[in-house]
């Protein structure tokens, strides 16, 4: 494993017997005799380990640490110190010094701390992206949408998420609860605590009480080591309750004592806990209509539905459909090429008018489909899933938007139809009228009629 190490230190012959020894063990070497040159190096070339002596003649080795960390955290620094100086090597370390190493050393004993240096600094860097990627994914910018339903969403979610209060999410699979939970908890005051989500519908029931709230060793059979529930790891941060209206009757109460009181014991447990989180639930369900229908307790519903957020369909959202293939273009696209590829109209006329059930995951999979089977010509029809290439002209054809409708004339909307598909029929066959009356049904006098008449091609 090699690496890209600077040595500074005065004394010659040291720095060449040392470059020599890590060169051979695969490392990049440069030397310096002071550290002036030393910060010099550092910030015209990309090193991942320093290691410098601390006397030094000019700056010396402490000041360089700080000048180096303030330079570029992520460099590590090695301190080699001479016999009997170790107090000022502990200060290197309280001013980001990762190790020191005293003099006189054996080149074995440095390898072994470069190595660990490295290994350090990878999963140190590695953590670092993870981290970013989380958060990036539930930053606001990244919750794409210029709908007016989704701007209500966004503001209500930023209005709760300096407070406690719970929220319950609602919508159709793949509408973004789980975007959406995850934002308001990144953006509370409880975004260094923990998220803990937690699937309802996915847990077999007699197990979810011991998942949510912990069990005592020897509760049950199996249960042979006491294990903290999902509301004890939560604590501090937030919880998220998805499907929540799978929850067994028998389990509500319990879940409505910790709603009230922050409460509970572990299953098989005789201590009471306290617990301090915020609790965010979603659902698919209409939750109130499963309070009527006897399936969810009334109480409950109220505690949980102390901020209510719907999310719309993707089908009642639809100015949001371009923006989000725009995300997920860059999304998906970014791994192989810069440019982002070109999308036909007719595919938009798709995307636009397909009635998306699977919401803005379907969309998310469809894009990513797209640009796996996309060519220098960009996104065309070919590159879509099979069933939307089906579904096109039908779709096309006669879809009609209606969620912003309050009354519709039927007339007028049969006329409309009547026009698509006649335009259909003269494109298909090149402006045929033989064909166009046949494929459509029709004597070629009342087709001729209807062209005149719905002034279709004027
Ligand atoms: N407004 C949005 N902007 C960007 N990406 C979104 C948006 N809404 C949803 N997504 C993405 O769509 C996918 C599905 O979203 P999410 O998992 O939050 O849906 P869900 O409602 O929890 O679905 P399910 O009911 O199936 O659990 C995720 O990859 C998410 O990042
Ligand atoms: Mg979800």
């Amino acid at each position: 494993m090699g690496g890209r190490v600077l040595i500074v230190d005065d004394e010659k012959l040291m720095r060449i017997s040392l470059e020599s020894q890590l060169r051979k063990e695969g490392f990049y070497v440069k030397s310096m005799d002071n550290a002036i040159d030393g910060l010099k190096m550092v910030k015209s070339e990309d090193y991942d380990i320093v290691v410098t002596d601390l006397r030094l003649s000019g700056m010396s080795g402490l000041d360089f640490l700080k000048e180096i960390k303030k330079y570029n955290q992520d460099i590590i620094v090695i301190i080699m110190t001479a016999y009997g100086t170790l107090e000022s090597a502990v200060l290197a370390t309280k001013e980001g010094a990762y190790d020191y190493i005293a003099k006189p050393f054996s080149t074995d004993e440095l390898i072994i701390k470069l190595q660990r240096a490295l290994q350090h600094k990878n999963t140190t860097a590695e953590v670092n992206r993870l981290r970013r990627e989380i958060q990036d994914e539930f930053e606001f910018s990244n919750i794409i949408g210029k709908s007016e339903a989704i701007k209500r969403v966004l503001e209500i979610v930023k209005s709760v998420s300096e407070r406690d209060a719970t929220v319950l999410v609602q919508g159709e699979s793949g509408s973004g609860k789980e975007k959406i939970a995850g934002a308001i908890h990144y953006h509370s005051n409880r975004r260094h605590g923990p998220f803990i989500r937690v699937s309802c519908a996915a847990l077999n029931r007699e197990i979810l009480e011991s998942e949510l709230f912990g069990h005592e060793k020897g509760a049950f059979t199996g249960a042979v080591k006491t294990r903290r529930g999902r509301f004890e790891l939560a604590n501090g941060g937030s919880i998220f309750l998805d499907d929540v209206d799978d929850i067994p009757l028998e389990m509500q109460v319990k879940l409505l004592r910790v709603l009230q009181e922050r409460m509970f014991e572990r299953v098989g447990g005789e201590e009471t806990l306290g617990v301090d989180v915020r609790v965010i639930c979603a659902t698919k369900k209409d939750l109130l209509e499963q309070v009527k229908a006897g399936y969810f307790r009334e109480d409950l519903f109220y505690r949980l539905n102390v901020v209510p957020i719907y999310i719309p369909p993707l089908r009642e959202r639809k100015d949001d459909i371009p923006l989000l293939i725009n995300h997920f273009l860059k999304k998906f696209v970014s791994q192989y090429d810069d440019a982002l590829p070109e999308i036909s109209p007719d595919v938009l006329g798709i995307l636009m008018a397909y009635n998306w059930p699977g919401n803005v995951r379907e969309l998310e999979n469809v894009i990513e489909h797209a640009v796996a089977f996309s060519k220098s010509s960009g996104i065309t029809i070919e590159t879509l899933p099979e069933y939307l290439k089906k579904v096109e002209i039908r779709r096309d054809l006669l879809s009609m938007d209606l969620s912003d409708k309050q009354a519709i004339s039927l007339q007028d909307a049969l006329t409309e139809v009547e026009k698509k598909l006649i335009q259909w029929a003269y494109q298909k066959t090149n402006g045929n009228q033989v064909k166009m009356a046949e494929m459509l049904g029709i004597p070629r006098t009342t087709l001729r009629n209807r062209l005149i008449k719905l002034q279709v091609f004027e």
